[in-house]
């Protein structure tokens, strides 16, 4: 059993998690809207991802006997004028839920909950190879600049495949 504390904080954090998902199909839809169907197609798989960060996170509260809240979530609000622009946010996003989950690693340590403190370091790893694979990206769209788009995302489109296959 987990304290009262600790389950209202995993709550939160599967909010954010459902928040980042409802970002990421925000932003596939609006890579759809500019002719980007990779990229899209990029962000769905992201979005897909952090539906799965939010329902691994309740089942652990089910698991220790805690209550599951779905909390409100708020319309995604970022950046849309260019592809560039929502990766740069992304980018920040992904750095913004890594202090998240290592604010609740801290918790857990506070509680002294091992069952939680453990748990949370899968979270931990996600957050370092996200923020390593969305700043990849990053570069490249820097790099190709607004003219070289469709070519990037050839590249992209080899990404997106080898982590398909991967799965
Ligand atoms: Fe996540
Ligand atoms: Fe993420």
């Amino acid at each position: 059993m987990i304290s009262q504390k600790m389950a209202d904080a995993i709550n939160v954090q599967i909010k954010e998690e459902f928040y980042s998902a409802y970002l990421y199909l925000a932003m596939a839809y609006k890579s759809e809207e500019l002719g980007l169907k990779v990229f899209a197609e990029w962000f769905q798989h992201q979005e897909a991802e952090e539906r799965m960060h939010a329902t691994k996170m309740a089942q652990y509260l089910l698991d220790q006997g805690a209550e599951v809240t779905l909390l409100q979530l708020d319309q995604p609000k970022y950046d849309k004028s260019s592809i560039s622009a929502m990766i740069d946010e992304t980018v920040k996003h992904e750095k913004f839920i890594t202090n998240c989950i290592s604010d609740l690693v801290n918790l857990a340590r506070d509680e002294k909950d091992n069952a939680t403190f453990n748990f949370l370091q899968w979270y931990v790893e996600e957050q370092v190879e996200e923020v390593a694979s969305v700043s990849e990206l990053q570069d490249l769209v820097k790099l190709a600049g607004p003219d070289q788009l469709l070519i990037l995302e050839e590249r992209l489109r080899q990404l997106v495949a080898a982590r398909n296959s991967a799965e």
